[in-house]
C-alpha cells in the first residue's frame, strides 16, 4: 500500500478497497488530521509512527518512537530459530533469551510460533519496554515473558554466574557504527538512537554477546543474531576468539546481503 494510503486506511479504519468511497466523504475534521499526518511524514517521520503500528510475522504491533520499527529481514531471524529450536525441550519449557527486545517483536513472534516457549526480554530502554509489554499483553502473550530493563552485558553476566541456561539466545542488537548515525535516512534517524548505534565500528554488541552467550546457553542451545551489512568478516573473527561456537553459519536476507548468522555450541545438535 502507498503511504498515504496506509495513513488513510488507519485514519478511516478501513480496508484499501473501502478507500475511493470513503476518502470522498471525509469530515472536516478527518481532513485536518490527514493534512496533520502528511506534515509529519514530509518531515522525515517514519509512516509506521504516524499511524502507531506495524506488521511483524503476521502480528500486528504498537509502534512509536520509544522503540525501533521492526524489519522485514528481523522475520528471517526469528524464523530460522523458531525452525532451529521448535524441535529443542519439546517434552518441557523452551528458554529464550533476547537481548534488546526493542517493541517486543522477536519476544512476542518467538512465543506465539513456539508454544512450549518461556522468554525472557531484555532492554536497556524502560520506555521501550513498556511499549514491548504493552504489545505483548494486547497478543496474549504477557505470561509467557519476563521482561527485563537492564544493560544487556550486565544481566549476561549476572546469569553466567548463576547456573540458569537458556536454549535459544536471539538477537537484533544495535549494529551501525556509531560515526555513520548522523548520515542515516531522515526516518530512521527518528528512531532511538540507542537502538541503533553499535559503537565506534558497530560492533560493541556482538562482542559482549559472544563473551558471555556460551556460558549461559544449554549445550544443545543455539544463538542467532541479526547482523549488520558487511559485518560478517569482523564477525567471524570474533566468533574465531571462542572455540566455544560450533557451526557457525551466515544466511543472506532478501537482497542476498549476509544478515543472520546462527552458532551452536556442539556439532551434534
Ligand atoms: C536494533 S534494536 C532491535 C529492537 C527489536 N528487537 C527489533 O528487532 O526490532 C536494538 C535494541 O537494543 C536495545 N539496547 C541498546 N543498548 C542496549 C544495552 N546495552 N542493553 C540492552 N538493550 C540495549 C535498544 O533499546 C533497542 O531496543
Amino acid at each position: 500500500m502507498k503511504e498515504n494510503e496506509l495513513m488513510l486506511t488507519s485514519l478511516l479504519d478501513c480496508e484499501r478497497i473501502d478507500l475511493a468511497v470513503k476518502a470522498r466523504e471525509l469530515t472536516p475534521e478527518q481532513e485536518r488530521q490527514f493534512r496533520q499526518m502528511k506534515a509529519r511524514r514530509a518531515q522525515g517521520e517514519p509512516v509506521q509512527y504516524i499511524i502507531g503500528k506495524t506488521d511483524f510475522m503476521g502480528i500486528a504491533l504498537v509502534v512509536d518512537r520509544r522503540a525501533l520499527i521492526p524489519r522485514p529481514e528481523t522475520e528471517i531471524l526469528v524464523e530460522l530459530a523458531v525452525s532451529n529450536g521448535k524441535a529443542l525441550r519439546q517434552d518441557g519449557k523452551l528458554n529464550v533469551l533476547d537481548l534488546g527486545t526493542g517493541s517486543g517483536n522477536i519476544a512476542i513472534a518467538m512465543a506465539e510460533n513456539i508454544s512450549h516457549a518461556q522468554i525472557t526480554a531484555v532492554d536497556v530502554s524502560a520506555e521501550a519496554l513498556t511499549l514491548a509489554k504493552m504489545n505483548a499483553k494486547t497478543r496474549g502473550v504477557h505470561g509467557r515473558i519476563r521482561f527485563i530493563g537492564e544493560d544487556m552485558s550486565v544481566y549476561l553476566k549476572a546469569t553466567s554466574a548463576e547456573a540458569r541456561k537458556f536454549n535459544i539466545i536471539i538477537s537484533n542488537p544495535p549494529y551501525i557504527p556509531t560515526e555513520e548515525l548522523a548520515r542515516l535516512p531522515a526516518d530512521v534517524r527518528n528512531e532511538p538512537r540507542t537502538a541503533l548505534d553499535g559503537g565506534h565500528d558497530g560492533l560493541h554488541f556482538y562482542r559482549e554477546i559472544l563473551k558471555y552467550a556460551y556460558t549461559v546457553l544449554s549445550p544443545d542451545g543455539l544463538l542467532a543474531l541479526e547482523i549488520g551489512d558487511g559485518q560478517r568478516n569482523s564477525i567471524e573473527k570474533i566468533f574465531a576468539q571462542y572455540p566455544q561456537y560450533q557451526r557457525v553459519e551466515f544466511f543472506k536476507d532478501y537482497v542476498q546481503t549476509d544478515r543472520i548468522v546462527m552458532a551452536r555450541l556442539s556439532e551434534t545438535f
